[in-house]
């Protein structure tokens, strides 16, 4: 570790309530139980793994604690340099012992999550590419919509009070980290949070495998633009489906019923992306001649 980071505290006691932020890790109950309890506002979420901690510790959520084995101190060390919150450091078996499973990741952070989960019109702050999703109750279905948003240059997500929590451990973890860097909200309902961004210049598009809606091939994309995203199940409820300017369809092979709502949310995300999207870095090209 440098100099400048925290000294880290050996744990050897996977009872040793110093990381109790961590206890349990697989047990749902629990972890809402503790969340809710143990913070002094919105209670705390659990980010896991060397990438994600990385997005953490640059991102605006405050830290609580980290944990790590060796092997993770090892891979942080360069990362934690800046952290003025205690790191501790557990040797595998007791790591397992905390955690109530085999967890091989070597690093858990704990942050404070937000106390309110922010306006709608601040959030979304006029990005030209907004994610809406309604239901979506699948922790890694939420994930990769974060991921995806990400990927094709969305600024905000916003999901309903019936969505999964995008701050669950598997959310962060499916999205790679891009939960803890894209702006969200939670919205109460989701229809009047459509109408509020179209009165603020948004065009929303439902997204809907019903086979009069437009193809999305067709849809020349204008900015801004909200995408609307329906549940597993039910796919979107009729108000929000109303409310969009338009509907838009992938169109697939005839015998599919639909598709996973993430992988929809890709294709349809790719065709709207606003055209600045950075893309890698490309290496200089030398030709013969150069
Ligand atoms: C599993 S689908 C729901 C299927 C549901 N039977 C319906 O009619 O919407 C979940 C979401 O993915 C999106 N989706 C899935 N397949 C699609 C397609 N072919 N075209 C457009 N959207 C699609 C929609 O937003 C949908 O609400």
């Amino acid at each position: 570790l440098t100099s400048a980071g925290p000294i880290p505290i050996p744990v050897d006691d996977p009872a040793d309530e110093r990381v109790a932020d961590f206890f349990a890790l697989n047990d749902p109950d629990l972890r809402r139980a503790r969340a809710r309890s143990d913070g002094d506002d919105g209670g705390y979420f659990v980010a896991e793994g060397v990438l994600v901690i990385r997005h953490l510790l640059r991102s605006q959520f405050r830290l609580r604690s980290v944990v790590v084995t060796p092997k993770g101190l090892a891979a942080l060390a360069g990362d934690l340099g800046g952290v003025d919150v205690p790191v501790y450091l557990l040797p595998q078996a007791v790591m397992t012992g905390v955690a109530g499973f085999h967890f091989h990741r070597g690093a858990l952070a704990s942050a404070d999550r937000p106390r309110s989960p922010g306006d709608l019109l601040e959030v979304v702050d006029g990005a030209p590419l907004v994610l809406m999703a309604e239901g979506v109750t699948d922790n890694e279905n939420l994930g990769a919509l974060f991921r995806n948003a990400a990927a094709f240059g969305a600024g905000a997500v916003v999901v309903d009070r019936t969505a999964a929590d995008p701050l669950y451990r598997r959310s962060i973890r499916v999205s790679m980290g891009q939960v803890l860097r894209l702006p969200f909200t939670r919205v109460d309902n989701m229809p009047a949070a459509v109408r509020r961004l179209q009165a603020t210049g948004y065009e929303v598009l439902a997204l809907t495998p019903s086979p009069d809606a437009i193809d999305i091939g067709d849809v020349s994309p204008g900015h801004p633009v909200a995408l609307l995203v329906g549940a597993e199940g039910p796919g979107l409820c009729p108000a929000s489906l109303a409310t969009a300017d338009r509907r838009v369809r992938i169109t697939m092979a005839s015998d599919v019923d639909s598709l996973n709502v993430a992988t929809a949310a890709a294709v349809a995300l790719h065709r709207l992306a606003p055209q600045s999207l950075p893309g890698p870095e490309r290496p200089v090209e030398r030709g013969n001649g150069a």
